[in-house]
């Protein structure tokens, strides 16, 4: 049985597996090749620029007449200018994410632009649903980069946003292989967004440093830094305990931009992984080797379906 669920034949995708929108590394080749593997790539686009949103998303039609997805980060200024680039560019699916959907949601519509919202909570998934969203992405504390402050870890936060909403529910947060796949459609999820993963791919514009400390990271790798102001999930290091050591009551996300940034600039220096700013989720134990990014989705699909075939024998 191919693993397909509602929401393929809704956004026109072949497996139920997304890339999340990543800062400045989900670019217009990475989401194509996720695209092109069957699946659904997310353009990230704000760090980019205007300009450089425009180039990407030229060189993503160029290697792609897949659907894809792009990400609009709702606290950005930029938002309302990268909007009127959609058209232009034929986009018909973006995903929302850090910040209240309902100021946009109107306008995405008339544009007849499938929105996707991400949430980290039951209140903050229903208030996307009474904002007419198309659908949901229900990211748990597992997840790399920013998390809620609650801290709900996915296997929980799943469920309980899938009971409460009458619109499809996408599962993301800690999750890179087939058993998490299988395991988010056993709770009622009808897709999964990988973000981790898909760094350790050939594809992903990261240096080789960074795909090196995700192999090498086992299970208890990453954890929640700036708890108090702007909690984000990276690998614990040197540099986690310095940006860690900056959190203070009221610091918003674009505080701790210019100490990411250092991090990130350190990356290529950094060969024994203890200097540099690795955003990742806890997923990384499960990270085992770089590949291409067809070569992962075919992976994830076909674990998914021998484990299907297992829990058929599972049970007496
Ligand atoms: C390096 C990194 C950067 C990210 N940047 C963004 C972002 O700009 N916007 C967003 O909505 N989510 C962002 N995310 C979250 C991903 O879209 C995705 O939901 C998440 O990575 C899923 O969890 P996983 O990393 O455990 O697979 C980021 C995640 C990572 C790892």
């Amino acid at each position: 049985m191919s693993i397909r669920t509602p929401i393929c034949d809704t956004l026109g995708i072949e497996h139920p597996i997304i890339l999340g929108g990543m800062m400045g590394i989900s670019d217009g080749i990475l989401t194509a090749a996720v695209s092109n593997a069957g699946g659904l790539g997310t353009l990230s686009s704000a760090t980019f620029g205007v300009d450089g949103t425009r180039e990407q998303m030229t060189k993503l039609n160029e290697l792609t007449d897949k659907p894809y997805s792009v990400n609009l980060p709702l606290f950005h200024p930029m938002v309302p200018d990268l909007i009127k680039l959609l058209p232009e560019y034929n986009v018909k699916i973006v995903t929302t994410s850090a910040g209240n959907p309902a100021k946009y949601v109107g306008i995405l519509k008339e544009m007849g632009i499938y929105v996707i919202h991400v949430v980290s909570s039951v209140r903050t998934a229903l208030k996307a649903e009474d904002a007419g969203v198309d659908a949901i992405v229900a990211e748990g504390s597992d997840s790399g980069g920013k998390v809620a402050r609650d801290e709900v870890p996915t296997i929980s936060l799943i469920p309980q946003v899938i009971e409460q909403v009458n619109i499809p529910v996408i599962a993301a947060g800690g999750m890179a292989t087939g058993r998490g796949l299988l395991a988010s459609l056993a709770m009622g999820a009808q897709a999964v967004q990988l973000g981790t993963r898909f760094i350790a791919s050939d594809e992903a514009p990261v240096h080789q440093n960074w795909k090196q400390v995700l192999i090498d990271s086992g299970d208890s790798a990453t954890a929640i830094a700036c708890k108090t102001s702007s909690p984000t999930r990276l690998v614990k290091n040197e540099f986690f305990d310095e940006l860690d050591a900056l959190d203070e009551p009221g610091k918003t996300a674009m505080d701790f931009m210019p100490k990411q940034n250092e991090g990130s600039m350190r990356i290529p220096d950094d060969s024994d992984g203890s200097r540099g700013n690795y955003i990742a989720g806890t997923g990384t134990g499960l990270v085992r080797e770089v590949k291409p990014v067809a070569d992962i989705v075919r992976e994830i699909i076909e674990e998914a379906e021998a484990g299907m075939a297992v829990m058929r024998q599972a049970f007496v």
